[in-house]
Formats: structure tokens, sequence, C-alpha cells
């Protein structure tokens, strides 16, 4: 299964893309987190795993990813080949471009733009696309993909090669906004679509669920603030949750009886 974590920026997309993974470990499965962000770097801090030497580096960086398009997507296809020792299993991607956390959660970092003047983030995005795209998971195998704030993703079509859509949104007008938008792209492609609003005040959750549903949103999970969460993010330590991770369970079991897989080989 391919799952694309989406939404606004800092609704909670890199915490739940964790939680989630977690909850599919737990379940039996093999889960991957594909870091696609291209600014934040604390995915694999808070995972608890080492920093995988990103994907675009073994083209030389971002700039080398472009070179490689303009010698056709071939070329991205063949590094991916050549990563994954010939076999396109996600499962023989080798160190130093995965790195793993204590319980067997893999850890994939598409790229980072660090410098200024490193431009736009398309060709990591049509690089995300390919490896979706090309990437064989068995049917314990579960890929996450912890997308960037922009909808430059959408753009460039990876959703397309996604099974799953969860849209995360913290109780905002903006982000109400953004998953309207989310569904739209879901619907057209024929995705199961998820949403997900976190951050909400026991207080207000009412309130909240109403504005959804009022555009025609129905949460799936409505997450509360979470002290440990927030303590983990504010001391960048693997990350600790208590309330948030039981709701995300509810999540995955939904979805792992929802979600067929259309790319298992
Ligand atoms: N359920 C929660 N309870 C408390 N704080 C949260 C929760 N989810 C996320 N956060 C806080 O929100 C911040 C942004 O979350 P993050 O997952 O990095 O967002 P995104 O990846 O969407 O930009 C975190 O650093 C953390 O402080
Ligand atoms: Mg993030």
């Amino acid at each position: 299964m391919r799952v694309m974590v989406c939404g606004k920026g800092g609704s909670g997309k890199t915490v739940i893309s964790i939680l989630l993974a977690r909850a599919f470990r737990e379940k039996g499965y093999r889960p991957y987190i594909i870091d696609m962000d291209e600014s934040n770097e604390l995915l694999p801090v808070l995972a608890g795993a080492e920093k995988p030497r990103t994907l675009a580096d073994y083209f030389g960086g971002r700039r080398g990813v472009m070179q490689a398009l303009r010698d056709g997507e071939d070329r991205l296809v063949k590094a991916i080949g050549e990563i994954s020792k010939r076999t396109f299993k996600v499962s023989e991607i080798e160190r130093p471009y995965i790195s793993y956390t204590d319980d067997g959660i893999g850890i994939l970092v598409v790229g980072k733009i660090r410098e200024l003047g490193e431009g736009c983030a398309c060709p990591l995005n049509i690089f995300t696309r390919t490896l979706l795209k090309n990437l064989k998971l068995d049917d314990r195998e579960v890929i996450i993909v912890d997308t960037d704030a922009g909808v430059e993703h959408v753009g460039r079509g990876v959703e397309e090669y996604a099974d799953a859509i969860i849209a995360v949104a913290d109780p905002t007008r903006e982000s109400i906004n953004i998953v309207k938008n989310l569904k739209k792209v879901a619907d057209k492609l024929g995705k199961r679509f998820y949403i997900i609003v976190n951050k909400v005040p026991k207080e207000i959750e009412n309130t909240v669920r109403e504005l959804f549903q009022k555009e025609g949103l129905t949460p799936d999970i409505v997450i509360p603030y979470d002290e440990k969460i927030f303590q983990s993010c504010l001391l960048g330590s693997k990350l600790e949750s208590s309330v948030a991770y039981e709701n995300v369970k509810k999540l995955v079991d939904k979805m792992l009886s929802e979600v067929t897989s259309r790319c298992v080989s």
C-alpha cells in the first residue's frame, strides 16, 4: 500500500507519518517512510533513526536530479534500479540510502534544498513520482510519503501512484480550504481519501467537526493536543505520544479494511 500524507505546513504531517508507520508496524506490516519535504530535516530523528543519505545525493544533489531528468526519466528509473540491487524492491535498498528504526521502520529521504538559489522542488517531486511508480512492494509493505507543505507534488502528479491520500489539517480555515482541494484531487484520481484534524482542543471538537461537515468533509479522526508530541518536537528527540497514537491506530484499522493496493507484486 502506498499512502500520501498531505496538508498545510505545520498541521502535523511529519508527526502523523511516524505514528502511522508505528501503527502499521504494530499490526505486523513493514512500513517505509519517504521524506519528501525539501526543507525540514527532523523526520529521521523524530522517528528514532539515523539520517540516511538523500536519494538526490545519489545524483550529486538536486541539480544532479535535474540533469538526470533532462537525460530522460529512464535515467531516474535506472538509478532506482541501481540503489535496489536491480530488483526495484524497496526492501533491497541498502544503506546509506535507507536507515531503520529499532523496530524496523525504513526511512528514505528524497532530497533537501540546502543552498540559496537551488531553486524549486520540481525535480525532487518528479523523482518521488518515479520512485512510487517503480518501487515494488509486497502485500505486507507500506510506503508512507510525508509530503512538503506546498501543493507542488499535486501539480507533478505524485498522487497518481498512491493508493490512498491522507489530508492532515489543523483547526484553521486555511487547512479546510487545502483539504477541500486535496479531496478534489483524490476524487478525480479515484483514490481513497482520509481526513485527520490534528491539535484540536477538546472544547471545540464539535464546532470543528461541524465546520468541516459544512464543506462536505467528514473527519475520520480528530486528534487532541498531545503534550508528549509537543515536548519531543521541542527537544528534537524520538517522538513520544499518548492520545494521538490511539487515534491513529483506529485510522490504520480502517485503512486496512478499505484500501486495496493496486501495486502488489
Ligand atoms: N497532536 C499534537 N499535539 C501537540 N502538538 C502537535 C501535535 N501534532 C503536531 N504538533 C506540533 O506541531 C508541530 C508541527 O508538526 P509537523 O508534524 O512538523 O507538521 P508538518 O509536517 O505538517 O509541517 C510539531 O513540531 C509539534 O510541535
Ligand atoms: Mg513535515
